[in-house]
């Protein structure tokens, strides 16, 4: 029987009583699905996984989009993003660092992730969680002329971390191959993003790869989004999750903008990671 306990007051939930290795019904999966729409985070720990285990559990919610940093896709199943800070005969096993800034994955693809998870393998006990920011509180508590302003305004994203582009920095958006590079093109989404499951309405990618808005000046773009940035990642809508071995954590990218943390290698860190496909565009 599932149990769903909030985490924080910001966001977040923990499900315990299910087991993702087994066949979920559609209610079971329906609970977690729900609990995600509501909280934004959930966390199902104490699991046991094996990589077509947890490929089958994300299946569920849609489309895996495999990451365009191909070399670290897991050998069993190329969805499967190794993410790890640890080094076997020298190089590295996984990518180190997916983003230490604040941004929602995908929002550099046409179509973006709905939602993305993480299956914790061997991770240190503290200071080494992923941090989130409420994005649809962060919009909900505006003031209504500033939500009247840009609700309708459009955002220019590309691959990269608008705050850090040196690619030398822990803190840039991970470095593309030039063929990777190649892959990667200017899209669209709203400023103001309509949940495609739920239709509730989020700040969406105020930080990351929104680089300018459609119909303004950059220099007045990117100081509207800085602004908008600094209020939607106040601590007030943050929270971090540490990990433990075996938690399986669901994210809800719509409605979300997440970091995640600065690890040295003395502290081995090892996940894999799922990403889903929103089902459509944005726009
Ligand atoms: C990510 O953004 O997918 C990485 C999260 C993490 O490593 O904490």
């Amino acid at each position: 029987m599932a149990s769903i306990r909030p985490l924080s007051d910001a966001l977040g939930c923990e499900i315990t009583g299910i087991d993702l290795a087994r066949d979920l019904d559609d209610p079971t999966f329906g609970t977690i699905e729900a609990a995600l729409h509501e909280h934004l985070v959930a966390v199902l720990p104490g699991q046991r996984l094996q990589p077509n285990d947890f490929m089958a559990f994300a299946r569920r919610f849609g489309q895996p989009e495999p990451h365009v940093i191909d070399q670290f896709h897991h050998p069993a199943d190329a969805n499967i993003l190794i993410l790890s800070n640890v080094l076997k005969d020298g190089e590295p096993i996984g990518l180190a660092d997916a983003g230490t800034y604040f941004h929602t994955d995908y929002s550099y693809l046409a179509v973006p992730a709905r939602c993305t998870m993480l299956y914790a393998i061997d991770v240190p006990a503290r200071g080494a969680g992923t941090t989130f920011a409420n994005q649809r509180r962060a919009w909900e508590d505006l003031p209504a002329d500033t939500r009247a302003r840009i609700d309708g305004l459009v955002c220019r994203h590309h691959y990269g971390n608008r705050d850090d582009l040196d690619e030398a920095s822990r803190t840039a958006a991970s470095r593309l191959s030039a063929a990777q590079q190649a892959r990667m093109d200017w899209v669209r989404h709203p400023l103001v993003r309509r949940h495609t499951h739920t239709e509730r309405p989020a700040l969406y990618a105020v930080s990351g790869s929104s680089f300018g808005i459609e119909g303004m000046d950059d220099v007045e773009a990117i100081a509207l989004l800085d602004d908008l940035k600094a209020h939607a990642t106040h601590p007030r809508y943050r929270y971090t999750y540490d990990y433990r071995p075996g938690d399986v954590i669901i994210w809800d990218n719509a409605a979300l903008l997440h970091a995640a943390p600065l690890v040295d290698m003395s502290r081995p860190r090892t996940l894999w990671r799922i990403t889903i496909k929103d089902p459509g565009p944005t726009l």
